[in-house]
């Protein structure tokens, strides 16, 4: 979603910025914009539609200044046009604000400052915020940072904001409250960002911001205090991530080369957690928080997206290996259906960002209820994890394309890892299934390797069926959410209808669809279901469907009956999800090449869906 960048130091800021926003369009955006500032003289280029476009737009006009800050939208109040993209200026020049997140009392703030004579030229309900501080400002003739403290303090809703004044030209002010912000920390330079992607190449030395922190921001120092004007101490912290990890290094897409991360990033998780000699696995995020999540009578999974399908593998795990009895919630439903919680309950929330706001609203409403939540994300020191009890993080290293994929079998295995301690301390899962799990699980990389291999008949496939209008996906068991996530990554990136059903249900509806245009991908491997999926196979034959298979190698049988397969490594039934997502997410990669489609930056979407 939004992405925003700021700078101030001695270099000039223009090129900085936009190598910033150009780090930010993973994000998801549909207008882009900048503001600089040098002396006391304002400069504001905003612009509908692309980075690249509002640099075309700039181009022959005057970038001076080495303080300023970028921004780039994800429309929610307000389509997506110029005048509504920020920068935002207060009425009266004074102020230039961006901003990620809602004013949930925008109208009641704009219909106030109405009253009083201000006007409005944009639907924002970052407008309404940028002329507030401006009416506090002249108002109360107080300072640019006591207008800011005051104004926050007004306003209801989540943000992140950057905020200059025309005045005061040596300082950015930032504050946040539910929506991220780090600080980088240069040589007489500061950054800030929505996250830590632009400020990587110049500084691994930042501090993220709690909520309701404000910084202010100087050439030469850094002021951060809360929200009350209470003095805070930064606490610096070190990025571990490097620069390489936010570039393409020689493949087409972010997408592409993060499919062909997959065996490196699964080694990545559970690194230093399986014993070298595979005889345990240690989590350590989780030790101290084992005896309770021992007596869990209940697991809960909270997330959204593919980060809910990952849940969805988890409780076929919990319950198979531990069994304890698991439900798996959209984080947005489960956040206000009133769900009876009982502290005996154990929260699991799993997300790829940290950010996302409704999974975000879960834990909340979990930790109300006295659950312990446990957290299993991505991106190291975003907000899941500095929200809930305890966690695990996946360490699959930075997932630029929208459409996630080493994100997706990075959570399988750490919901993998974690079942199998739960099932050996909890005495359900025998030492000897214990240890020979762990063993296949660190084959699983390899056998990735393997699939990864056969890219071009998975390319060959695409192109025969890059112009159909509708796909259906099956599978049973552990395979059913790799049905459901093979669907949502061809819709996503490809914009074809697709949908994904446990197939044994493909006869009470989706059965109704199919006829000789229609291909079914069914996956198919070697597991207690295999009987009753080659049935499933045979009535999509019956009706002339299409049957691509993703099988398990060597499988004749079914190689005779589909039109097309795909084969997989054999594994053990339990880890089948993390191998057979593989072919999936390569048929959808190519059919969206193949149709144009924009794969790393889907129409519509949002890496980090941080309004609800
Ligand atoms: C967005 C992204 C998806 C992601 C979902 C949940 O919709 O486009 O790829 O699965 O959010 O995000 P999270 O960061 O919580 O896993």
């Amino acid at each position: 979603m939004c992405g925003i960048v700021g700078y101030i130091g001695y270099r000039q800021a223009y090129p900085l910025l936009i190598n910033g926003l150009k780090r930010l369009e993973y994000r998801g955006y549909d207008s882009a914009g900048v503001a600089l500032l040098l002396n006391n003289e304002t400069f504001v280029y905003k612009r509908k539609g692309k980075v690249s476009e509002l640099e075309e737009f700039v181009e022959g006009n005057p970038t001076f200044g080495t303080v300023g800050m970028g921004h780039t939208r994800w429309a929610t109040h307000g389509e997506p046009n110029d005048t509504n993209a920020h920068p935002h200026i207060s009425e009266k020049g004074h102020f230039i604000l961006i901003h990620n997140g809602i004013i949930e009392n925008y109208s009641l703030l704009k219909e106030m400052l109405r009253r009083k004579g201000v006007s409005f030229q944009s639907e924002t309900d970052t407008e309404v915020l940028v002329n507030l501080i401006e009416y506090v400002y002249l108002n109360g003739k107080v300072d640019a940072e006591t207008a800011v403290l005051y104004a926050l303090n007004k306003v209801v809703g989540a943000y992140g904001v950057v905020i200059l004044c025309r005045n005061e030209p040596n300082q950015l002010i930032a504050a946040r409250k539910g929506s991220p912000l780090v600080i980088g920390i240069g040589k007489q330079e500061y950054f800030v960002a929505s996250d830590a992607t632009p400020i990587i190449e110049h500084t691994n030395s930042v501090i993220y911001l709690n909520n309701d922190n404000v910084a202010i921001i100087r050439k030469n120092e850094l002021i951060l205090k809360t929200l009350e004007n209470q003095i805070l101490i930064p606490q610096i912290q070190t990025l571990s991530m490097e620069i390489e990890e936010i570039e393409k290094n020689g493949y087409e897409h972010f997408m592409l080369k993060e499919i062909f991360e997959q065996p490196r990033s699964i080694r990545d998780t559970f690194r230093g957690r399986i014993a070298v000699n595979l005889s345990d696995i240690r989590l350590g995020g989780l030790l101290d928080v084992m005896p309770k999540i021992l007596q869990a009578k209940r697991i809960i999974i909270v997330a959204c997206g593919t980060s809910w399908h990952a849940g969805l593998v988890g409780e076929y795990l919990f319950e198979e290996l531990a069994r304890i009895p698991v439900e798996v919630e959209y984080a947005s439903e489960f956040r206000y259906r009133n769900p009876i919680l009982d502290k005996n309950d154990v929260i699991i929330a799993i997300s790829q960002s940290g950010e996302t706001a409704d999974t975000l609203a879960a834990i909340s409403l979990a930790k109300e209820s006295g659950c312990l939540v446990l957290g299993i994300c991505n991106v190291v020191g975003s907000s899941i994890p500095r929200e809930t009890h305890a966690g695990v993080y996946t360490h699959a290293g930075p997932e630029i394309g929208v459409a996630s994929t080493k994100a997706f079998t990075a959570q399988v295995t750490v919901l993998s890892m974690m079942a199998m301690v739960l099932g050996i301390k909890k005495g359900t899962l025998a030492k000897e299934k214990y240890l020979h799990l762990i063993k296949e699980l660190t084959l699983i990389p390899e056998k990735i390797e393997k699939i990864l291999t056969l890219n071009a008949e998975f390319k060959n496939l695409a192109e025969k069926y890059k112009n159909v209008s509708n796909f259906l996906y099956l599978g049973r068991g552990y395979c059913f959410p790799v049905a459901l996530e093979g669907a949502l990554k061809l819709k996503e990136i490809s914009y074809i209808h697709a949908e994904g059903y446990p197939a044994a249900e493909m006869k009470h509806g989706p059965i109704a669809l199919i006829d000789k245009n229609m291909p079914v991908v069914v996956i198919a491997t070697k597991d207690k279901s295999y009987d009753k999926i080659v049935n499933n196979i045979q009535e999509i034959k019956a009706r002339n469907g299409i049957v691509i298979a993703v099988v398990t190698e060597g499988d004749t049988t079914i190689r005779s009956m589909a039109n097309y397969v795909l084969e997989v490594p054999d594994a053990e039934e339990v880890l089948y999800a993390i191998l057979t997502v593989i072919p999936l997410q390569l048929l959808s990669y190519h059919i969206a090449v193949l149709r144009g489609c924009n794969v790393d930056q889907p129409r519509n979407l949002a890496k980090s869906v941080t309004v609800e």
